[in-house]
């Protein structure tokens, strides 16, 4: 399969001398389409950069990114690319205050191919999905924190973009809120084939998607799809100083896992107890 995101040694470096940073070190990465990924890492590790890189919105320094077939550093209309190919989703969802929300999803539709009446009919359907129907033509300051996520998620599936880009889209949302927004992401993935970038702090937030990567230093440290959800607590259980504590001092007997699970548990923690 082709496929949609492809980085080949994507270095970005801030500045010069000797206060440059290197926000990303020669990262290659492929994602295919219709994947779901979190984007994990310590502050500063460069998630928002790739992500930034991702969209057309920065310029490397050096190595390549395609997008959908595209080398970004060829592509001459990079305002159209960026309106047709990617739907952002910021932590800080900038939507325009003066505007209602359908008028907000409505924003990127501008000069593409629809009539006034496809706009209405789509941004209409757009905040359905997104469980909005009833609000439609309130204002983001009229709207909850979580309902004006879900106003920049419709915005960002306007023009059925092939990539979503989200950088943490839970961050400022309770626990309740965040979870509806991963549920929605999830959905979209699924039921709409979007493939999404979603950049998070939160493990249980990771859970949602389906591959994870994990970066440090702007480096890709680690990479890998999410297995079943049991798989997943023992990873959690393994990288805690509590699960460590517990695993590498034969406090838990493990007789219950199957083989591979076995398996894992020794590559993650070099021995299994059998009890
Ligand atoms: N415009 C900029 N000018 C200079 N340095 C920058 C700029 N943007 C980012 N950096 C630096 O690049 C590195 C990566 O930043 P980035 O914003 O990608 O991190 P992040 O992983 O998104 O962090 P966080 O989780 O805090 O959002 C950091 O050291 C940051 O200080
Ligand atoms: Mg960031």
């Amino acid at each position: 399969m082709d496929t949609l995101i492809r980085t080949i040694d994507l270095t970005k470096t801030y500045g010069t001398g000797e206060t440059a940073v290197k926000a990303l070190d020669a990262v290659t990465l492929s994602v295919l389409p219709g994947e779901f990924v979190a984007v994990m890492g310590p502050s500063g590790c460069g998630k928002s950069t790739l992500l930034n890189m991702l969209g057309a919105l920065d310029q490397p320094t050096s190595g390549e990114v395609w997008v959908a077939g595209e080398n970004l550093a060829r592509i001459k209309d990079v305002d159209t690319f960026r309106a047709r190919t990617v739907g952002f989703v910021f932590q800080l969802h900038n939507l325009i205050p003066t505007l209602t929300a359908q008028e907000n999803v409505e924003v990127p539709m501008q000069g593409q191919d629809y009539s006034r009446k496809q706009r209405l009919e789509r941004t209409a359907h757009l905040l359905e999905l997104t469980g909005l129907g009833d609000r439609m033509q309130a204002l983001p300051s009229q709207l909850s924190g979580g309902q004006r996520q879900r106003v920049a998620i419709a915005r960002a599936l306007a023009n059925s973009p092939a990539l979503i880009l989200a950088d943490e889209p839970t961050g400022s949302l309770d626990s309740q809120s965040g979870e509806e927004i991963m549920a929605l992401l999830a959905d979209l993935n699924h039921s709409q084939g979007a493939t999404i970038l979603v950049v998070t702090h939160d493990r249980r937030v990771a859970q949602s998607t389906r591959r994870i990567l994990l970066m440090k230093d702007g480096r890709i440290v680690d990479d890998h799809l999410l297995g079943d959800p049991f798989e997943e607590d023992l990873r959690t259980l393994a990288a805690s100083r509590l699960g460590q504590a517990l695993l590498g001092h034969n406090h838990l007997t493990v007789d219950y896992l199957d083989p591979a699970q076995k398996a894992l548990l020794q590559s993650l923690l070099g021995k299994v107890t059998e009890s």
